[in-house]
């Protein structure tokens, strides 16, 4: 099958399978030339077939030289389809890992479930008895509850009044207006149960249970905070009050959990292209000035080297953790620098349809949504008839 990228409502609907495989090369190539550090060698991560996720446990098994295992919900090709991205990258991962004989394995199924935590902890004992680290790395829309068998939808919405702002359509290279209706209180709480930090606890308490979990183990969710751009649909909206939820979770696993010594962290990322912050109203235009700004200061980072920073300076950094008063990582410190911000938003006033090219990086941008589902890598024959297979 020749495989061009088909892209609706800035979501990409299919993949290339020697692309997405390249494209993960070139992230072990990357932290290849990293230094090594001493980090942990039984991971765990949850959602690790794309974004943070994907680059937490490539980091790990590059970096530190952790076998892991993955878990992801991903589609498989079939005859006439290709599979979603996440399912090739997970099966290209794995296979760099065992090449440096390190074990790794991908369970593809719905983290939510009890079936896939418990094919888990199996699989934790199968491949290394205990887990040293769990990473948390779900971006999902959807969610049944376990317990109740209810399924709960999160929505990314303003709480309190409208938002209007303006964004991008960074493939057309067009600037768009969104108008969003506040959420109902019947939102929120479903955004919370998807996104918020409820899972996680199940999961360490799942874990701890089936005493898979070594003794001073450390777990790491993520979250966002961002600008006061965007605050009215992140921090401030629906996905906000999940992720106030996911913070405070942290405290109550390590209170939970005191006696096997598990350390529970939130690491406050930046800003990066990913499946899931590409649908987010407003943040590609926001991430298209961010990378301008942040690539003039030399500062700007991917996944891989936010998971570099995130595992190699502060995870493992020394003998503490560095944190906010808030108990939280801060690997969003350069995105969040006053300098930075105020050149983000100063160029944010700036823009229009015809200094679109000038004030933003939209080629970067572009570069970066179409080489996370294995397309625009350098090398790969896109006019080549390929197997959807992989
Ligand atoms: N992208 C950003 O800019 C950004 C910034 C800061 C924090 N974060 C946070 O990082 C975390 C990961 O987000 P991302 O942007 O890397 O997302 P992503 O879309 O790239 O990856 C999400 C992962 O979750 C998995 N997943 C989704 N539903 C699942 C299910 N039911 N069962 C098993 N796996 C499932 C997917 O397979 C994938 O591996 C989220 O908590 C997000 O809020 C993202």
């Amino acid at each position: 099958m020749i495989i061009k990228p088909m892209i609706r409502n800035n979501l990409c609907m299919n993949a290339h399978p020697t692309g997405s495989a390249a494209w993960v090369d070139e992230q072990i190539q990357w932290a290849e030339q990293q230094p090594t550090f001493a980090g942990p060698k039984r991971v765990l991560v949850i959602g690790g077939s794309g974004g943070y996720g994907l680059s937490s446990r490539l980091i790990a098994g590059i970096n530190a030289g952790a076998g892991s295992l993955n878990v992801a919900f991903e589609r498989p090709p079939t005859e006439k389809r290709t599979g979603t991205v996440g399912w090739y990258t997970s099966a290209h991962l794995d296979r760099r890992l065992q090449e440096r004989n390190l074990p790794a394995k991908t369970i593809m199924g719905d983290a939510f479930s009890l079936e896939i935590k418990q094919q888990a902890i199996e699989a934790i004992r199968e491949m290394f008895g205990k887990v040293d680290l769990v990473v948390y790395s779900l971006a999902s829309g959807v969610r049944t509850d376990p317990a109740t068998g209810e399924q709960f939808r999160s929505t990314l919405k303003p709480i309190g009044s409208s938002f209007s702002e303006r964004s991008i359509d960074p493939i057309e290279g067009h600037l768009t207006h969104v108008t969003i209706d506040p959420a109902s209180d019947e939102e929120i709480r479903h955004t919370v149960k998807v996104m918020g930090g409820e899972d996680w606890l199940l999961w360490i308490e799942a874990l701890a249970e089936a005493d898979v979990l070594a003794e001073g183990a450390t777990t790491t969710a993520y979250s966002y905070i961002g600008p006061k751009i965007t605050y009215p649909v992140y921090r401030h909206g629906t996905i906000g009050r999940a992720k106030d939820h996911l913070e405070a979770t942290a405290a109550e696993i390590e209170g939970r959990l005191g006696s096997l010594g598990v350390r529970a962290f939130v690491s406050v990322n930046k800003a990066v292209v990913t499946r899931a912050s590409a649908v987010i109203p407003v943040v590609p235009l926001y991430l298209a000035i961010l990378f301008k700004v942040m690539k003039k200061h030399g500062l700007h980072e991917d996944c891989t080297q936010q998971m570099y920073r995130l595992f190699a300076d502060r995870l493992y950094g020394g003998s503490s953790v560095p944190t906010d008063e808030e108990g939280r990582i801060r690997v969003d410190d350069w995105e969040m620098r006053e300098d930075i911000q105020k050149e983000v938003l100063d160029t944010w006033d700036l823009v229009t349809q015809d200094t679109l090219e000038t004030h933003t990086d939209l080629p970067g941008y572009r570069h970066e949504f179409l080489a996370i589902h294995g397309f625009d890598i350098a090398g790969i024959d896109y006019d080549a008839d390929v197997a959807v297979g992989g």
